[in-house]
């Protein structure tokens, strides 16, 4: 099958469509026919060399997809159900949805509600279940009915999806963007307001900023993390999942003991079967009032991958790009 293989050689990257086999990993994993995987940030991180997120010298790139499964002995996931396949050390220790076909282990799995399409799984992605994810972590912490959430990174994967889910549940999502002409997009996707990244920096000659937000959800991390922490409202919650900016947090206590703020982590590598059923399901749920192709930056072949990276790794880009598998010219 044709694949998109990331090799670390001498030290130098070869990043490439070529010819490989799709092969197990371990017992009982699932044979997953692919339909769409997408470009996450980590994808990028992954066809670097060296990298900090690759654990092996040699694989195909992908960490999601969503297809059809293949050949399977597990009870659940049948012949013929359709999957979107995520976590784990797919596409950065194992082989990952850069081909038409994947193995995965079935913990890694989530049977698709019927109303979403291998399609719409793909534009949801990692980056929409990490959105989800926050959305039910801080309607876990008593987020109410027309609460002001901050979303930042407001125009990427995770931050684009924050934005429209909050909306469509009832939110008002504010955007937090480094890109001021994407506003429209943002306002269409259903942000109340954007504001610039630099708008949420507050007060700093005091510990505590205004009390601004009654939720955030943040996949930008270090001085960003930090301002949201100082100005939440009290018992407010912000759910952190991502550091484009900076893997560092630099903090006091006092958001904390002074007003009962919450940091909340969210992982959607080693997430449990049952918060990933959770969350597809919410997806299902919301999926007929949310329009997924207006996420769409492009859709691209396989041999268009390393262009798809540097426009993550610059932020050119608008919400997600789709990745056909099966449109393979390299
Ligand atoms: N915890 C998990 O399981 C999990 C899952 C998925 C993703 N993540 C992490 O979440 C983060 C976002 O992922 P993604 O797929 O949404 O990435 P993405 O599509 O590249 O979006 C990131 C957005 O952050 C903003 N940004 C970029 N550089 C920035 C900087 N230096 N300072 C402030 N803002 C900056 C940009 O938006 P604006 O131009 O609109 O500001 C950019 O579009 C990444 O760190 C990723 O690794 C974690």
């Amino acid at each position: 099958m044709k694949a998109f293989v990331v090799r670390e050689i001498d030290g130098q990257l070869v990043a490439e469509v070529g010819d490989t086999v799709a092969v197990p990993q371990e017992e009982g994993d699932v044979l997953v026919r692919v339909d769409y995987s997408s470009v996450n940030s980590k994808d990028a991180m992954v066809a670097t060399a060296p990298s900090r997120v690759r654990r092996v010298s040699s694989l195909v790139g992908g960490v999601d997809a969503s297809g059809t499964v293949e050949a399977s002995r597990d009870e659940f996931f049948t012949e013929g159900v359709r999957v979107a396949v995520h976590g784990g050390s797919l596409g950065v220790g194992r082989d990952g949805g850069f081909a038409s076909h994947v193995y995965a282990p079935a913990r890694h799995l989530s049977l698709l509600p019927s109303s979403l399409s291998t399609y719409d799984a793909a534009v949801i992605g990692t980056a929409g279940f990490t959105a989800m994810a926050s959305v039910l972590a801080l309607e876990d912490r008593g987020l109410e009915v027309g609460a002001q959430v901050l979303v930042t990174g407001a125009t990427g994967g995770v931050g684009s999806q924050a934005v429209t889910y909050l909306a469509r549940k009832g939110y008002a999502p504010v955007a937090s963007t480094g890109s001021p002409a994407s506003s429209d997009w943002l306002l269409e996707r259903g942000a109340t307001r954007v504001i610039a990244r630099d708008e949420i920096s507050d007060r700093p000659e005091r510990v505590l900023a205004s009390e601004r937000w009654d939720g955030a959800i943040d996949c930008v991390g270090g001085e960003t993390l930090k301002e949201i922490l100082r100005s939440l409202r009290y018992g407010a919650a912000v759910a952190a999942s991502g550091l484009v900016a900076s893997a560092e947090l630099s903090t006091t206590i006092y958001p904390f003991i002074t007003r009962a703020v919450a940091l909340v982590g969210i992982d959607a590598v080693e997430a449990s079967s049952v918060t990933r059923q959770r969350v597809w399901q919410a997806l299902g749920e919301l999926a007929p009032h949310v329009n997924f192709t207006t996420f769409v930056d492009r859709v691209i072949g396989l041999d268009e991958l390393l262009q798809a990276f540097d426009d993550i790794r610059t932020s050119a880009t608008q919400g997600r790009i789709l990745v056909n598998v099966n449109d393979v010219t390299g």
